[in-house]
């Protein structure tokens, strides 16, 4: 595997797979990788020839007060896994690299009708620091394939929309959610948890799927789930950031006539905020 933190450099290296017509697959990462990263690259392999990750913390997508410089970051951990996993390149540029004039982004990309809800109102801007720099990315990589994990399911639905109305030549896949063995979806912010708060955690996903559960036995009244699941969250331990029963292709709210279901959550625990999903068709 080779590391570059050059855009130039980048481009030169892949101008050669680019002539001989390879498949180029792209996974972003903001790096400390763990498994559900890791297996974006397995999926990667699966589509393409060569495979470029990314680490980037993007100052962009932080808000103010958020832990953007207290970010894991655990750089040389991250190249020795991507490179076991099979990863060609790693693409590590710095903040002036990709920012070079002011730090931030003079021009930027905003998907308003997802800008607005849930995770998007509890950080404003995230979203539109997610999407610029993904274009960014997309510009400089010009990758075939793009990899993202569901587990971000409303960054996942930002990229989307982004890539189609931008008329990007990219195909989005969008992989599974890994998980810890009690159903803690893994992520690069469990790392702020502390032992008791890591068996907590589990809340989240059981909550998640036993609302779930209720829908498919019929219950319609989407209001009282979404309540009962906050006060059951919180009697675990959580303090309430948003719990809400959406319609999975805009995450509009759910009416009793929708079918095709996402139930998105975000939770504060100790010093964490988790954010988990589930998808699912009611028949
Ligand atoms: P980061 O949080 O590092 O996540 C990188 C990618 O890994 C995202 O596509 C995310 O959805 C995926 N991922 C994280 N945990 C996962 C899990 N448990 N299962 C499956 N996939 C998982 O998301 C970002 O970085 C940034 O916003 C980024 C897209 C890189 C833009 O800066």
């Amino acid at each position: 595997m080779i590391t570059i933190d050059s855009i130039e450099q980048l481009r030169q290296h892949l101008w050669q797979a680019k002539l001989e017509h390879k498949v180029i697959a792209f996974v972003p990462t903001m790096g400390n990788l763990h498994e559900g990263h890791l297996q974006l690259i397995d999926r990667a392999l699966e589509e393409a020839d060569l495979v470029v990750a990314s680490i980037f913390v993007n100052p962009l997508q932080f808000g103010p007060g958020e832990d953007f410089n207290g970010y894991p970051r655990t750089f040389m951990a991250d190249q020795e896994k991507l490179m076991s996993r099979g990863c060609q390149v790693l693409f590590a540029p710095s903040v002036e690299e990709m920012y070079p004039d002011t730090n931030i982004s003079s021009t930027i990309v905003k998907v308003p009708h997802l800008n607005h809800l849930h995770c998007g109102v509890s950080r404003p801007g995230h979203f539109t620091g997610v999407a610029t720099v993904v274009c960014k990315f997309f510009g400089i990589v010009q990758p075939d394939v793009a990899i993202f994990g569901l587990k971000d399911y409303q960054q996942f639905l930002v990229i989307q929309q982004m890539t189609s109305d931008l008329c990007l030549p990219v195909k989005i896949i969008g992989a599974p959610i890994a998980r810890a063995e009690s159903g803690l979806a893994l992520s690069s912010r469990n790392g702020y948890l502390s032992s008791d708060e890591l068996q907590q955690a589990a809340q989240l996903q059981a909550t998640l799927v036993q609302t779930r559960l209720a829908l498919e036995a019929g219950e319609q009244d989407m209001l009282a789930l979404e309540e009962q699941a906050q006060c059951d969250l919180e009697a675990a331990g959580f303090k309430r950031d948003y719990f809400k029963i959406c319609r999975q292709q805009d995450l509009q709210p759910a009416g009793p006539e929708d079918k095709q279901l996402a139930i998105v959550a975000a939770s504060y625990l100790g010093k964490a905020r988790l954010i988990d999903n589930i998808r699912f068709s009611l028949s």
